[in-house]
């Protein structure tokens, strides 16, 4: 029997009011603060994301999706959204419109091949925003704030919000120079990443949660001490705004985020429960992507949340959607030859009305299709048989009360609708 791919799931019916929820919550947030929708494609050039996310990072080097299409060009089914929003960006001109350009998008599916667990899959769906053209900090601040203002209406309560600032091209060289001389006589007692780490990229020497490294994170110099003036003027007011907001936040030194585009801000939002890989949302500044795009300097900031991880923890908290699948309205069931006939008319017509409408399964007794009707919480059943069809009415009957009555044909649609 085959089964969905390893780190994938299928989304049931019944699992869909949960992502309506998720999916229309997020959207009527961004569009009150301003933000329009965007989709872009699944798969990208492949070029696209080792420009981007960074060839040293573990989701180029180890979970990209990578193939040659039919003409040979690679091209990479998307690991994540801001890189091809930037894109698009580009190619449709938008540094002509009012800056900053505010998008989001939702329900977007991204592919990583990583090991799959609870909350990590190989193809995930995402909730993101990108504010792009404001180097404001203020820009910052409200994209934090639109994150917990979706967690919050979600019904979202327990969750921490960590920031940090990983400074600039300027003064960044200067850290890691800093953080390297730190490391050096720690080098032999580093985990295998992160001796590799210490080589191609070692900002994330920070964030990493092995137990044989963390003497050595906790410890390590800190970023924030080390940014040029710039970057800690933003931080400063990033902070100042984030204070007035009065958002819950703590500033966490070892946050530096995945990806090589971050520039200065760097936030992440985590569940009380499980480590590291289980953050609800991250994002941060990338100012200088645009341009290694190929753009003009155009700085940027944004915000992903994981949509499966945002359910899973709705499901922790006990916070249900408002309302659970109802169900039809109602199932024409009908006896007999000539009443299937008219009921499949009834039904178009009742539908053509508006009304949700399905029709009951043929070749099966009026008990068996009551019990149907019953089984797919349908809240009337109409009824044909040839006595309605000679008298012109159809009997509904109200499935909680068992309650009957005869209707006109043409009565039929007022009766079905809630009073
Ligand atoms: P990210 O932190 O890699 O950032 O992913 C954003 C969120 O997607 C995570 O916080 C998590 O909730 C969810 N997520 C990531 N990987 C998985 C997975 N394998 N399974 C389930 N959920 C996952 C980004 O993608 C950036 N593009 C965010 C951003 C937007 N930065 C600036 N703008």
């Amino acid at each position: 029997m085959y089964r969905a791919p390893r780190g994938t799931a299928d989304i049931l019916p019944d699992e869909q009011p949960f992502w309506r929820y998720v999916e229309s919550t997020a959207a009527e947030l961004c569009e009150q603060f301003g933000y329009r929708r965007i989709d872009t494609p699944s798969f990208e050039s492949s070029s696209l994301f080792l420009r981007s996310v960074g060839e040293a990072t573990d989701v180029v080097e180890k979970e990209t999706y990578t193939f040659d299409d039919r003409s040979g060009d690679s091209m990479t089914l998307r690991p994540e959204g801001t890189a091809a929003v930037c894109r698009a960006y580009l190619e449709h001109g938008m540094h002509v419109q009012p800056q900053p350009v505010r998008l989001y998008s939702v329900r977007a599916p991204m592919f990583r091949y990583d090991r799959p667990q609870a909350g990590r899959y190989r193809q995930h769906h995402q909730a993101s925003v990108e504010a792009i053209g404001d180097a404001d900090a203020a820009v910052d601040a409200e994209i934090i704030e639109l994150a917990w203002s979706i967690f919050s209406k979600l019904g979202l309560n327990d969750l921490t919000l960590l920031v940090n600032s990983i400074g600039d091209q300027v003064c960044r060289p200067g850290y890691l120079d800093v953080l390297r001389h730190y490391y050096q006589p720690h080098q032999d007692h580093l985990c295998a990443d992160c001796k590799r780490r210490f080589q191609s990229n070692p900002l994330r020497l920070l964030d990493c949660n092995k137990e044989s490294c963390q003497p050595y994170t906790i410890e390590a110099p800190r970023t924030v001490d080390h940014l040029c003036a710039e970057c800690k003027e933003h931080w400063d007011q990033l902070t100042g705004y984030l204070d007035s907001l009065s958002l819950p936040y703590s500033v966490d030194h070892r946050l530096v985020r995945g990806f090589d585009y971050y520039t200065r801000t760097v936030f992440e939002v985590q569940p009380p429960v499980e480590g590291s890989q289980s953050a609800i949302g991250g994002g941060g500044r990338y100012d200088g992507l645009i341009q290694e795009l190929g753009g003009r300097a155009t700085p940027a900031v944004g915000f992903a949340s994981g949509m499966e991880r945002l359910i899973l923890n709705l499901k922790r908290q006990g916070v249900g959607p408002p309302s659970a699948d109802p169900g039809p309205l109602a199932m024409v069931a009908f006896v007999g030859d000539a009443a299937r006939n008219a009921a499949v008319k009834l039904a178009a017509s009742l539908r053509g009305k508006g009304l949700p409408i399905m029709l009951a399964p043929p070749g099966k007794s009026l008990k068996a299709q009551m019990r149907h009707a019953g089984a797919l919480n349908a809240r009337h059943t109409v009824i044909l048989g040839e006595e309605e069809l000679t008298q012109d009415v159809a009997t509904v009957r109200d499935m909680a009360t068992g309650k009957q009555r005869q209707v006109p044909m043409t009565g039929v649609a007022e009766a079905l609708r809630p009073s």
